[in-house]
């Protein structure tokens, strides 16, 4: 089996490779049939997803049997501005990636976001439910998910959410630095979602493109909480005497606003592969143990 991963060095990507070399994932092991595959990683500097032309060439080399792209850009304030380049990255990215998959018959996992949604909900969003993006981020998103639904029938779309993993940067990491600089941190205590460590999705992926379930799913830690607890709780298990003190995203005052309420039920999962992502906070712990404080 060939497997390519797309976007290698992105926090997911790292997690998903380091999984797929090891064969065990934090949560278990994956499944027997990955064991002696062929695993290649390409970022921006050897596989742009925006040139059509290269990625065909890519492909045609390579023919891999699954990818999984880990690619995007996802900053999102930078993106209101920066709308092309977006748009290139998250949607014309996955429209030629959805492309070459079709011509050399691979399977692809896309990783999408709990930002397609406007956070209008007061329960958790299901894969059913209708996308209504209110970012330039979110709307780029939906397209390269659109795109992808349009030119390859054997896809996974997997929309995750406030995703942290061992390498690169994330909230989790920014509050651990804080917390050894500070004595204390405003938080915003009105938007909530579903912290997920890159760990439990890169596992959930692997047991998906195993499938011919194809579609979306949502793939989260279990629970809900706002970026204030989520905060409290990384300083709570860190050790880290810094006091959280809550704010409104008024008065944090980005220049893009988030979703208020941007939870996802992982509902395909369950009636699929199963639901095997543990609760956030346990897998916020599991995480802290593997990192250095
Ligand atoms: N982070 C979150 O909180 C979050 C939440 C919900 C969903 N997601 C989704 O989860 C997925 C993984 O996110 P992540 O946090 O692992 O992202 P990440 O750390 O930003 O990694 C993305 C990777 O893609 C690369 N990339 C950018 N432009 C590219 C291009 N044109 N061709 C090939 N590679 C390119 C980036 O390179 P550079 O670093 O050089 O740009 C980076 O290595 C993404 O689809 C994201 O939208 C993330």
């Amino acid at each position: 089996m060939k497997i390519l991963i797309v976007g290698c060095y992105g926090q997911l990507g790292r997690e998903l490779t380091e999984i797929l070399n090891s064969g065990m994932a934090d949560i278990g092991k994956i499944d027997d049939r990955y064991i002696g595959a062929e695993v290649t990683g390409a970022d921006i500097d050897t596989l742009d997803v925006t040139s059509e032309f290269s990625l065909n060439n890519y492909f045609e080399n390579l023919r891999p049997d699954i990818v999984f792209n880990c690619s995007a850009y996802t900053n999102v304030d930078k993106a209101e501005e920066d709308e092309k380049t977006a748009y290139a990255v998250n949607a014309t990215g996955c429209l030629n990636l959805a492309k070459a998959c079709n011509s050399c018959g691979a399977k692809l996992v896309s990783v999408s976001t709990d930002y397609v949604f406007d956070g209008e909900k007061t329960t958790p969003y299901v894969e059913t439910d209708t996308p209504n993006p209110k970012t330039v981020y979110g709307l780029t998103k939906l397209q390269g998910e659109i795109f992808i639904a349009q030119n390859l029938k054997e896809h996974f779309i997997v929309r995750t959410a406030w995703l942290y993993g061992k390498q690169g940067k994330n909230f989790v990491r920014t509050m651990l630095r804080l917390g050894k600089e500070r004595d204390s941190v405003t938080v915003v205590n009105d938007q909530y979602g579903c912290p997920t460590y890159a760990n439990d999705l890169a596992y959930h992926m692997l047991k998906i493109a195993l499938t011919e379930h194809y579609g979306i799913y949502h793939c989260v830690n279990n629970g809900v909480c706002s970026w204030y607890d989520f905060a409290k709780e990384i300083m709570y298990k860190a050790k880290l005497n810094c006091v959280v003190k809550p704010i409104t995203s008024e008065e944090y005052g980005a220049k893009v606003k988030r979703p208020r309420f941007s939870a996802l039920e992982n509902d395909r999962l369950r009636k699929t592969v199963g639901d095997q992502m543990r609760k956030w906070d346990e897998a916020l712990d599991s995480f802290l143990k593997e990192i250095e404080i």
